[in-house]
């Protein structure tokens, strides 16, 4: 008799420590709300795409070329998405992976984000800049859920990763995944990114 599991589906989250996640924290914070002040395209967009929230996804992908706080950060998010590939066994035959995008995200109460993936992308993931209690999770679904026909299916198709402030989180691009709503009055604040293939 043999039992073999297959074709895992791998998730990379990692904790900053927690007096250099609070330093950089209090930074991002401010930076992220001054970046909404400034980006009056950016809130337009949200305001048609991302109700009740701010991101500046559609308008603002370079932070970490805008701003020290997030260079450092995208530092540490390299290092991170390294050791990922690494475990992955992911190498391109040629070119590299590099950050393509990298964008934040301001939830506030009601906000979410449906089911989707990062088409074109490699590696993709969030670092949690500000949690509060009630802020809800990162909820990702069984790869197989859409091959399962009549299977009759007991377990859970859906795993939820709840973060702290200074949690990082990386998975594969392909893999859907949704930011449920957030249930505090408190903004949540995170900021999200892709790495890409560049040949
Ligand atoms: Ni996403």
């Amino acid at each position: 008799m043999s039992l073999k599991s297959l074709f895992p589906t791998q998730i990379w989250t990692t904790q900053l420590p927690a007096a250099k996640a609070s330093q950089l924290n209090s930074q991002l914070s401010k930076e992220a709300y001054a970046f909404r002040e400034l980006d009056r395209a950016g809130k337009q967009w949200s305001k048609s795409n991302y109700d009740a929230g701010y991101t500046s996804y559609g308008t603002i992908t370079d932070l970490p070329y805008r701003s020290p706080s997030f260079a450092g950060l995208k530092k540490v998010i390299d290092g991170e998405v390294k050791k990922y590939l690494k475990a992955l066994r992911i190498a391109p035959p040629s070119g590299k992976i590099e950050m393509s995008t990298c964008w934040v995200n301001i939830m506030g109460r009601h906000c979410h984000h449906s089911f989707h993936l990062h088409p074109l992308s490699v590696i993709s993931g969030t670092y949690y800049v500000q949690v509060p209690k009630g802020a809800g999770s990162f909820k990702i679904e069984d790869p197989r859920l859409g091959l399962f026909m009549g299977r009759p299916c007991q377990d859970n198709p859906f795993w939820s990763f709840q973060p702290k402030p200074g949690a990082l989180l990386l998975f594969e691009s392909w893999l859907r995944h949704e930011v449920p709503a957030n249930q505090s009055d408190q903004d949540r604040i995170s900021v999200s990114f892709n790495y890409d293939w560049v040949r």
